[in-house]
């Protein structure tokens, strides 16, 4: 059932949605909360068991990759990916939210491509071959079809251009490829992740177990957590944005009292 803003079935039953959208506000905004202290786990792992963070050439430039990719990459993506289903959202225009959703995902690209360009920088100031490893195959797949996604979503989704049956065609495809592309970059984050720990751990090794190896897992796990409330969250039914027409009749009958 293809509309033109989207897709789902029409939210029905308006008795209940006043609770269930405090319901899911609240567990929204404990999602959120939790989500924004799991993205300063990078930083201290970088500045606590590792070098910190400069541009140089050296070690600390390739800090910036797992910064910058689990901030951008993963976690602004996965609010991205989300903003529409967060109730007390749904009051805003929807062409404000397609600015958000389309904002953000625009903020995570260029996150994304700084710190790609941070470890090809590293790379190549230490002679260190590009491009051998399946981390870096998956990785930079990933960065190429989200980049094909953030260009079609503004040319489809937010200049006027395209007719409205095109819309409807395309929004499922949108939907499908841009959560495809996040569960992909959870993976890679996972990989990136085990390759810097068996490089980077070496005496004790990770196979000892040093506090950073059960601190850098926890991490890991973290976003596995993250990914899946995520992926939940865009995938429910009632947690998705009500289609124009009955948010328009929701309104019209508050007002009255109804
Ligand atoms: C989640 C999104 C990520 C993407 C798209 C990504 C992408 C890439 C790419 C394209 C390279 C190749 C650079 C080159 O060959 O010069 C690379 C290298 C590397 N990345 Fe990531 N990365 C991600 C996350 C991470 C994370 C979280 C870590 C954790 C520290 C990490 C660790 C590494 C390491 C150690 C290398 C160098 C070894 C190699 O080339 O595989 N990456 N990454
Ligand atoms: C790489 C960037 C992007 C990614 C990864 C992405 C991903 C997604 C995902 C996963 C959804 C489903 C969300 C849901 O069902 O609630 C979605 C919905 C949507 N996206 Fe994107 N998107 C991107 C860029 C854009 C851009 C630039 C626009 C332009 C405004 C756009 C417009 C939309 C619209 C209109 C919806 C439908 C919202 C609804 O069903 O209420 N997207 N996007």
């Amino acid at each position: 059932s293809a509309t033109p803003e989207g897709r789902g079935p029409a939210p029905g039953r308006a008795g209940g949605a006043r609770r269930l959208r405090a319901i899911l506000g609240a567990a929204g905004l404990g999602a959120a909360g939790r989500l924004r202290v799991g993205h300063l786990l990078p930083l201290v792992w970088v500045f606590h068991y590792r070098e910190g963070l400069s541009w140089d050439g050296g070690p600390r430039e390739f800090n910036w990759h797992p910064v910058l990719v689990i901030t951008g990459f993963v976690f602004i993506q996965g609010i991205a990916i989300i903003v529409y289903r967060l109730p007390w959202t749904w009051k805003c225009s929807k062409l404000l939210m397609k600015f958000i959703h389309a904002g953000l995902n625009t903020i995570a690209m260029i996150l994304a491509i700084v710190s790609m360009v941070a470890v090809f920088e590293y790379h190549n100031a230490r002679n260190i071959p590009n491009m051998y490893s399946l981390h870096s195959w998956i990785g930079l797949t990933a960065v190429i079809f989200y980049s094909l996604q953030l260009f079609l979503g503004f040319a489809v989704f937010l200049l006027p251009f395209a007719p409205v049956p095109l819309r409807a065609a395309l929004m499922p495809i949108h939907v499908y490829s841009g959560l495809t592309v996040f569960a992909t970059v959870i993976a890679t984050a996972l990989m990136g992740i085990t390759e810097k720990l068996i490089f980077s751990l070496k005496n004790p090794a990770y196979s000892a177990s040093p506090p950073e190896a059960t601190f850098v897992n926890c991490l890991g796990l973290l976003l596995v957590i993250f990914g899946a409330l995520i992926l939940w969250m865009a995938s429910r039914s009632h947690w998705k944005r009500p289609p124009e027409e009955n948010r328009r009749l929701l309104a019209a009958s508050q007002k009255k009292g109804a």
